[in-house]
């Protein structure tokens, strides 16, 4: 891990131990939904397991709309540590839209899943429960929701992508503390939020 210049060091305010595990778990299983998504539309009908990559990719997305909402509640109760002053005014407002389109989001991909296939036969299962439809069979209702859900998915990939250059730039070029805030680190004795 390279070094953080100089004399910001002591003075970064951190994300706390809930926020920061509340991150790398759902990172991890929103790049997981993204590459399980692109994989199985491309399966052919017909494939003997192809139902199955589909109950997963819905139970997992169930689960991220559980952790969405978690995150998003412990986020509004608890504001993210400020910047330190030297960043710039721009990079400010860069990191503000981008975290809140990242939460926008987050928050309509589960829901428009969840409602185009509450409106086709097979609804949803969370591993083997069936979950209540919100809706009846209507192929255009399905489709509408589904254009909303690829849209998003291609949306959350391009965020995604400039949101780790952003991060890997402060780590590697920057390095000013602020991908450390995302970490557990040496620096737990600074203020965290
Ligand atoms: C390997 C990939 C990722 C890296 C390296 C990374 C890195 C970071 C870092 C360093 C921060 C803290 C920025 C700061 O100090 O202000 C952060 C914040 C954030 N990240 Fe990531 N991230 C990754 C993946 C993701 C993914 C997949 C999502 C969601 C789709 C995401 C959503 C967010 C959000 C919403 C924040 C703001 C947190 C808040 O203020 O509540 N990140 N990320
Ligand atoms: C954060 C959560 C989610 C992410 C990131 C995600 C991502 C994706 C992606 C990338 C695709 C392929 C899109 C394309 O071909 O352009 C997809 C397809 C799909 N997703 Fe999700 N998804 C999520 C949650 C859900 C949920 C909760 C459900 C339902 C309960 C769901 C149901 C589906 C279905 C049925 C398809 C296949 C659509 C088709 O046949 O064209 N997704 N998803």
């Amino acid at each position: 891990m390279s070094e953080v210049k100089g004399e910001y060091n002591n003075r970064i305010e951190r994300y706390n131990l809930t926020a920061i595990a509340l991150h790398w778990v759902m990172a991890l299983l929103i790049i997981t939904l993204l590459a399980l998504g692109y994989y199985m539309v491309d399966i052919p009908k017909g494939v003997p397991n192809r139902a199955d990559y589909f109950n997963l990719h819905k139970s997992l997305g169930v689960l991220a709309t559980f952790l969405i909402f978690l995150r998003a509640g412990w986020r509004w109760t608890h504001p993210a540590p400020k910047l330190p002053s030297n960043v710039p005014g721009w990079t400010v407002s860069a990191a503000w839209w981008s975290h809140l389109l990242l939460y926008v989001c987050m928050v309509l991909q589960p829901l428009t899943g969840y409602l185009s296939s509450s409106f086709n036969k097979y609804g949803v299962k969370f591993f083997g429960i069936e979950l209540p439809k919100w809706g009846w069979e209507d192929a255009a209702l399905r489709d509408l929701f589904m254009k909303f859900h690829h849209l998003i998915a291609a949306l959350l990939v391009a965020l995604i992508l400039v949101h780790i250059l952003a991060a890997l730039k402060h780590l590697l070029v920057d390095r000013d503390g602020i991908f450390q805030r995302m970490l557990l680190g040496k620096n737990e004795s600074t203020k965290t939020t």
